[in-house]
């Protein structure tokens, strides 16, 4: 890749959480291959092994670890390993998530359902954020992109604690781009709507089908079509764009 072609990775470590599976192992895959040294994390170690060996019959290079981000303590270990052992995250991408309750009323959920689903989705986002920014700041660099999503700005009936986890982390990387915006790093957020994964199979066709049928281009969106923004924002390409959303909705997105 030449050298004036921002969007490569060459010599950067990047990490991908939630590669598993989805939009983060079509993440980590697309990003390893534009040259990054990909660190897969995942609860399901097994399935961030699988993207690994995926990444590396490929000729990339990637390596996994088994994380729980709704955990702070494991967090906070898990990236300092990292850096001890690569020196540098130049880019986050942060896929883990769950759907949480859905078809439910909001008046309808127990707290524990609600709260963990905030705890993956929210507090574990915050946290990994919080655990890689001093070593960015130290490095005046970095990319951390958040995978939000349409229900984060529109919201969808019955999914009121996902709703409510992503519109925070909407909120959370716009202000939080504003502190380190003289860092050389940027912060952003991703929010697609309904995308071909494991994730949907938690939702009931009568949803899907209304999710489907707000998406002007009438059809359900690629792991590869978000892994594509993702990786702009990743990258060194992405220099001038923080503390924002960006679609990946086939027209959905108003606003
Ligand atoms: N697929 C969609 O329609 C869609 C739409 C909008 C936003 N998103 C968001 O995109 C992200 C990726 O979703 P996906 O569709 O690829 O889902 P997915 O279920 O295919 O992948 C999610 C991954 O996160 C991992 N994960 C779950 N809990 C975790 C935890 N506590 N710690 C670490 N890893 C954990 C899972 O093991 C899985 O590999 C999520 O944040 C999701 O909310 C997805």
């Amino acid at each position: 890749m030449s050298e004036i072609d921002l969007t490569s990775f060459a010599s950067q470590n990047v990490i991908v959480t939630g590669a598993a599976s989805g939009i983060g192992k079509a993440a980590a895959e697309l990003i390893a291959a534009r040259g990054a040294q990909v660190i897969c994390l995942d609860l399901n170690l097994a399935g961030a092994q699988a993207t690994v060996k995926a990444i590396t019959s490929a000729g990339g290079r990637a390596i996994a670890k088994g994380l729980d981000i709704s955990n702070q303590d494991a967090v906070n270990a898990c990236v300092a390993e990292i850096l001890n052992e690569f020196g540098q995250v130049h880019a986050l991408a942060n896929s883990a998530g769950i759907a949480g309750p859905t078809s439910t009323n909001t008046e309808d959920i127990n707290w524990e359902d609600f709260a963990k689903t905030l705890q993956i989705n929210l507090f574990g986002s915050i946290w990994i954020t919080q655990a890689l920014l001093p070593s960015m700041r130290q490095n005046k660099y970095g990319r951390i992109v958040h995978l939000a999503s349409i229900a984060g700005k529109e919201g969808n009936p019955g999914m009121s604690p996902y709703n409510t986890s992503k519109s925070g982390l909407i909120g959370y990387v716009k202000g939080v781009a504003k502190e380190v915006a003289t860092q050389g790093i940027t912060i952003n957020a991703v929010a697609p709507a309904v995308i071909r994964t494991p994730i949907n199979e938690t939702v009931t066709p009568e949803i899907q089908k209304y999710m489907v049928s707000r998406i002007p281009i009438g059809r359900l969106g690629e792991p590869s079509e978000v892994a594509e923004i993702i990786a702009f924002a990743a990258s060194k390409a992405c220099s001038f764009t923080t503390g924002f959303t960006f679609d990946v909705s086939g027209g959905r997105a108003t606003y």
